[in-house]
């Protein structure tokens, strides 16, 4: 980084990345960010956020519509300009160095932005093409992305022909051919059948297991569970938690949750008779939320809980335990669903 930038850069930044002398990024963070802001206008779509993605981690942005993802990813892809902070990919800086940073990521965009004209195997070569890669070369590289992308049978189909699932794991095999360090995905699998999706986590697995730096944004927590090693929950443009998933879990809830349903205009009152009922304590018992159809009672035990509930001479219609989960996070940390 040159002279000029450290010298702008604010006093709180400068600590954050006081370990390096060169004020860039080590050479094990894919990806540094600090304080990255982008404002449209009055709006503040990215406020300020931190974090750093090390090489070989497979990072998630976990949120709502409209918490900040993509416009944070297109800041690393280097097709949005950031208005403030710092942002450093593979050591560069993405607005001074967008082609340089381009060639070492691959990008599969929320939208898929296929060529619907061309075949899959020519969208792969001709996106290898706006690269720079010679044909010769591209032509092997396309079989063996195909084969990856299980396209191999489709490789003459024009796009327009293909699945859902398949067109998102054609922009998966597309966006790898240039070998990139980093791949980003913007909501890899959103309007995917469940089938389709778990097609394609597996094909992400294997990337990551080959040490591709992953980076994706989704809202579906499972999602994240499954793929992400750490991710920060985003709401409105800011971090609301940085963890592991099993780590994000721990600290922001029980061990379980029991859901009751007592009926669509009962839920809120007996919300109120249970707190009576289930003291801090009793079965390791947190709290409850109301939601519009269910009451989820947070307890570290929740059999216990629903058995004290039960001896309390309450009588839900349904009951169910189950392992908390990110979405119970996300739920304690913003007072809303993730997904509404
Ligand atoms: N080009 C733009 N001009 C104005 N507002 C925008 C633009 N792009 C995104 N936004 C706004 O910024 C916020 C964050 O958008 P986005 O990053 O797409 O969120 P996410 O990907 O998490 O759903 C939204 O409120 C969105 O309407
Ligand atoms: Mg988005």
């Amino acid at each position: 980084m040159p002279d000029s930038a450290r010298a702008t850069r604010a006093p709180a930044a400068a600590d954050a990345v006081s370990s390096r002398p060169d004020g860039g990024a080590a050479p094990s963070d894919a990806i540094t960010a600090v304080g990255l802001t982008k404002r449209y206008g009055d709006f503040t779509a990215v406020d300020g956020i931190d974090f750093s993605v090390a090489r070989g981690e497979s990072f998630g942005l976990l949120g709502p519509n409209g918490a900040g993802k993509s416009t944070t990813m297109r800041m690393i892809a280097a097709v949005a300009s950031r208005t403030a902070g710092e942002l450093s990919v593979a050591g560069l800086d993405p607005e001074k160095q967008g082609p340089e940073v381009r060639a070492r990521l691959g990008v599969i965009p929320q939208q898929d932005n296929l060529d619907e004209e061309l075949t899959v195997r020519e969208n792969i070569i001709m996106y290898g093409r706006y690269f720079g890669l010679p044909r010769r070369w591209l032509l092997g590289k396309a079989e063996e992305l195909l084969e990856f992308a299980q396209l191999t049978q489709k490789a003459k189909a024009r796009v327009e022909d293909l699945s859902g699932g398949m067109k998102r794991r054609l922009t998966i095999a597309r966006a790898l051919v240039n070998e990139p360090d980093v791949l980003l995905l913007d909501e890899p699998t959103t309007g995917l059948d469940p089938q389709a999706r778990h097609v394609l986590w597996d094909r992400l697995f294997r990337l990551k297991e080959t040490g591709t730096t992953l980076v994706l944004t989704t809202h579906h927590m499972d999602e994240a569970e499954q793929l992400c090693d750490r991710l920060i929950v985003v709401d409105h443009g800011r971090i609301m938690a940085e963890g592991s998933p099993s780590g994000l879990i721990r600290e922001h809830s029980t061990r379980e949750v029991l859901e009751l349903r007592f009926g669509m205009d009962r839920n809120a009152e007996q919300a109120e008779e249970l707190t009576g009922v289930l003291t801090p304590g009793d079965a390791g018992f947190d709290r409850i939320e109301v939601l519009p159809d269910r009451l989820l009672v947070y307890a570290e035990r929740a059999e216990e809980a629903l058995e004290q509930v039960h001896a309390a001479g309450h009588r839900p219609v349904t009951s169910l335990v189950r392992r908390s989960s990110l979405e119970d996070v996300f739920l304690r940390l913003t007072g809303r669903s993730l997904i509404d």
